[in-house]
């Protein structure tokens, strides 16, 4: 039956659908996964509205990775004790088995969208002794054990514990931290890795992307179950982030020190809000889309980070509205009519040059002047079509913004020796004596 939808949706979007020169063609040839996730609206399953087939054009031609939104939380799935529901995550595994994606299971345990016979254990948020310890422990494995072993062998990775850090960086008072103890988060990667041994299974959490409290207390935790032999393979950084504050260098250096350990990292529910106030202006949304490169960048730099994941893919589905009460939004790739935004080409060009294509950032109507860098190994280029333009100075920054290299008095048409640079991506900018600049993202093999 469902098969039969797919094949019907198929023939309606037609068979270019896995879309040439797409964020997942491109993704695809570095074996990157790149996903978003999918609430009520990809449940409808109407494909014959304009707008459903737009929406599924797009999740289908640019992503190869799939996450429910909501569909796969305990309440979903158990909303009576041992009774559970499969039906939408079901659906969406068969949509990813037909169009070739990857997913991830979102999530095992959480404080959040609990069922009501599991929050009748606590009153006014504390422990009201309505189940023991080894109660609640054989409800954790019961659901941990039927969720995986039903899903065994389709989903890649697994959210087992989402949110359990406060922002001090010690546990959360959750219902199973009281009822249990803190070894809860042990067993629970235990039971999830004997249901699916094949299965990558994740801690994640919001706020801690950078180094700060949150994420210090998730940097020991994880010393602390690897040494202990717990089956934890990696940490996802949820990036719900707002433009304008965001601290690159500090993201990265918390990617560094947790792939030092051994473990994946991945980023797994990519937003960047806008505030109201700022919304639809040609500043933010360039600001938005720079920011949107420069954490794929991070990604695409880091061999132990396999998943990059956006929270919706249109500002039509986003939750940040809902969220923050309207003062933010804006936050996803594409605009609320499905049209892609400065942040969708963003990502494109940066999954270009990271395969070695070299992607001038500047259109020519934006242009000044008119010169086109050429980068060959060591040493670049810039020639004019009109004349001789006076440089002043050519900047290679790093995707983090950090300046690598600073050239002063380039001319037209000599090559510029540029060493010192390690493999990886860059910015070119290219300055004249009327301050025009010419910027360029490339790659270094
Ligand atoms: C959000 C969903 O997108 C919303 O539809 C729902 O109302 C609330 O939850 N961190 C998470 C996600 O781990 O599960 C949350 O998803 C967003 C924050």
């Amino acid at each position: 039956m469902k098969r039969i939808a797919y094949v019907l949706l198929l023939s309606i979007l037609g068979p270019g659908v896995v879309a040439q020169d797409s964020l997942r063609y491109w993704a695809d040839k570095l074996d990157k996964y790149i996903g978003s996730s999918v609430e009520d609206y990809f449940f409808l399953n109407d494909f014959w509205t304009m707008t459903s087939r737009t929406y599924h054009k797009i999740m289908i031609g640019q992503f190869n990775m799939i996450v429910a939104g909501n569909e796969m939380k305990f309440d979903a799935t158990e909303p009576q004790r041992n009774l559970f529901s499969f039906t939408k995550g079901d659906i969406m595994m068969e949509y990813a088995g037909t169009w070739g994606m990857a997913t991830r299971g979102h999530c095992l345990l959480w404080h959040n969208q609990l069922p009501g016979w599991i929050t009748a254990g606590l009153t006014d948020g504390v422990d009201n002794g309505l189940y023991s310890r080894d109660t609640l422990l054989a409800i954790l494995e019961n659901h941990i054990t039927t969720l995986v072993t039903h899903w065994k062998g389709k989903v890649r990775e697994w959210d087992v514990v989402n949110e359990v850090f406060d922002g001090d960086g010690t546990l959360r008072e959750s219902i199973w931290q009281q009822v249990i103890g803190d070894d809860y988060i042990d067993s629970a990667f235990v039971w999830a890795h004997r249901a699916d041994p094949d299965a990558l299974l994740f801690l994640l959490d919001y706020g801690a992307e950078g180094l700060n409290s949150k994420s210090h207390g998730i940097y020991a935790k994880v010393q602390e179950l690897l040494g202990k032999g717990i089956p934890i393979h990696g940490v996802g950084m949820q990036c719900h982030l707002t433009t304008n504050d965001i601290n690159f260098y500090s993201i990265e250096s918390n990617v560094k020190r947790l792939t030092d350990l051994g473990l994946l990292v991945c980023f797994t529910e990519v937003d960047i809000k806008i505030p109201a106030d700022e919304f639809s202006t040609d500043v933010a949304l360039q600001r938005q889309a720079r920011e949107y490169g420069q954490l794929l960048s991070i990604f695409l730099n880091c061999e132990q980070c396999p998943s990059f994941v956006m929270w919706a893919f249109s500002d039509n589905d986003s939750w940040i509205p809902d969220h923050t009460a309207g003062t933010y939004g804006q936050a996803c790739i594409y605009n609320l009519k499905y049209q892609p935004k400065p942040a969708y080409y963003a990502l494109l060009d940066t999954l270009r040059a990271h395969n070695g294509v070299n992607v001038g950032l500047n259109t020519a109507a934006s242009n000044p002047f008119s010169i086109v860098p050429t980068l060959v190994d060591d040493h670049f280029i810039v020639t004019s079509e009109t004349g001789s333009p006076e440089f002043t100075t050519a900047v290679i920054t790093d995707m983090a913004g950090r300046q690598i290299v600073k050239l002063k008095e380039i001319t037209a048409g000599e090559p510029v020796y540029v060493s010192a640079l390690g493999k990886g991506t860059y910015v070119l900018t290219v300055t004249d004596r009327n301050d025009n600049h010419y910027l360029m993202k490339f790659l270094k093999k």
